[in-house]
């Protein structure tokens, strides 16, 4: 076979042909954060805790890397790691699932949601997607051929049940849902629940719960995962992720808890999408997990980080919405500028050194509200030199 010469060889933009994710570009939070650096700005944009992780998990990582576990584990993750997961699931939630056959550790919740997309979204299936959402969401779901269908949350107000029981088709195959919610901070209702309930009672649809910020809810609310109620936890793919409840979002470890036939087919995604997790960080997270007190007291500490930097707003001309969960807070700016968001986002960080996350970035179609996202999961000395900049806006 000949190759065709350098002159009639076609480009490589001909090559490569449409992008797949023709919408996917640089993402606000890169802009938002590369802003925060030029502008020496504090940045209450990303969402990372600026702080380190408890030195006894980093002396843990490094004992099982002393003890040699370098090598490849088990595809499905380290079996002691996956019965520490189990045994927090039903402690936590009362539902027990199969540390064997129905749960995996992933790379992050980031590869769990996008393996869960893959194993169960078809060409042509309809996926409800609940606005404003988390970004990985909707280009998983292109990528396996479904089509996003989404329904708006008023952020700080109550779920409208019924806008989503009139967004479902005989198409819709998988349901997404997120709380507590980035980036509103809502936290489900018992009557949440129940009306989630309601909905796989009357549809054959299957739910996929990013349930990252599980252990930070506030104000002594229970944290009503979807592997509480039997109904839908067998219809559910349930993911969280370590990064989130020990600080340590630069490990990408996470997992996913779903009933033995739905893992099956998470699984044979998985396998080529990642095969396995990184060694050490498993056993060093099997054996943290043997305590429960670091992720049981991690709402008390979050909640006086929102308490703080929520009272220190009334100070500002920002109006906080309600949150009942996350690290983020939500906050109006429409007594201060009439901005679209990105802007005032923009003009916040340049003017006044503290960059935030526009509302309109977790949105399909432009969609402009004048709120912001603030990320309070910062040291107390960052929040308060953040709201004293915030109250000369
Ligand atoms: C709602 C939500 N889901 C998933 C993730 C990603 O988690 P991980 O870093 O474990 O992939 C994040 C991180 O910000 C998130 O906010």
């Amino acid at each position: 076979m000949t190759l065709p010469s350098a002159a009639s060889a076609p480009t490589l933009e001909a090559s490569i042909g449409p992008s797949k994710l023709p919408r996917v570009g640089t993402t606000i939070f890169t802009v938002m954060s590369q802003a925060a650096l030029d502008h020496q700005a504090i940045n209450l944009g990303q969402g990372f805790p600026d702080w380190d992780c408890d030195p006894r998990l980093k002396e843990l990582v490094a004992e099982a890397m002393g003890a040699g576990h370098n090598q490849y584990p088990p595809m499905a993750g380290v079996p002691a790691l996956r019965r520490q997961i189990a045994a927090k699931q039903e402690r936590l939630y009362g539902r027990r699932y199969d540390a064997d056959t129905e749960v995996t550790v992933t790379a992050g919740a980031t590869q769990a949601i996008m393996t869960a997309i893959f194993a169960i979204v078809r060409p042509g299936d309809d996926v409800i997607v609940l606005e404003p959402a988390y970004d990985s969401y909707v280009p998983s779901i292109l990528l396996a051929g479904g089509r996003p269908v989404f329904v708006a949350l008023q952020p700080g107000a109550r779920i409208d049940w019924a806008r989503i029981r009139a967004a479902l088709t005989p198409r819709t195959r998988l349901m997404l849902v997120n709380f507590p919610h980035n980036p509103s901070g809502m936290t489900l209702q018992p009557d949440d629940i129940a009306a989630l309930e309601g909905i796989v009672d009357g549809h054959d649809l299957l739910l996929m719960s990013d349930e990252v910020y599980e252990h930070i809810v506030f104000d002594r609310a229970p944290y009503l995962s979807l592997a509480r109620s039997p109904k839908l936890a067998r219809r559910a793919m349930v993911i969280s992720s370590f990064g989130k409840t020990f600080h340590v979002t630069g490990w990408k470890v996470g997992y996913c808890c779903a009933p033995a036939e739905l893992t099956r087919e998470f699984r044979k995604v998985h396998q080529f999408m990642v095969f396995t997790v990184n060694t050490p960080v498993q056993h060093a997270l099997a054996r943290y997990l043997e305590d429960p007190t670091p992720y049981l007291e991690l709402g008390a500490f979050y909640q006086a980080k929102r308490d703080l930097f929520v009272s220190g707003l009334e100070r500002t001309r920002f109006k906080p919405l309600p949150c009942s969960g996350t690290y983020f807070v939500l906050a109006d700016y429409s007594a201060i500028s009439d901005l679209p968001e990105a802007e005032f986002s923009m003009k916040m960080v340049r003017e006044h050194g503290v960059a935030s996350i526009p509302v309109s970035a977790f949105y399909d179609q432009p969609f402009e509200q004048q709120l912001i996202r603030f990320c309070f999961a910062k040291g107390d000395a960052t929040l308060e030199t953040g709201l004293e900049r915030l109250a000369r806006v």
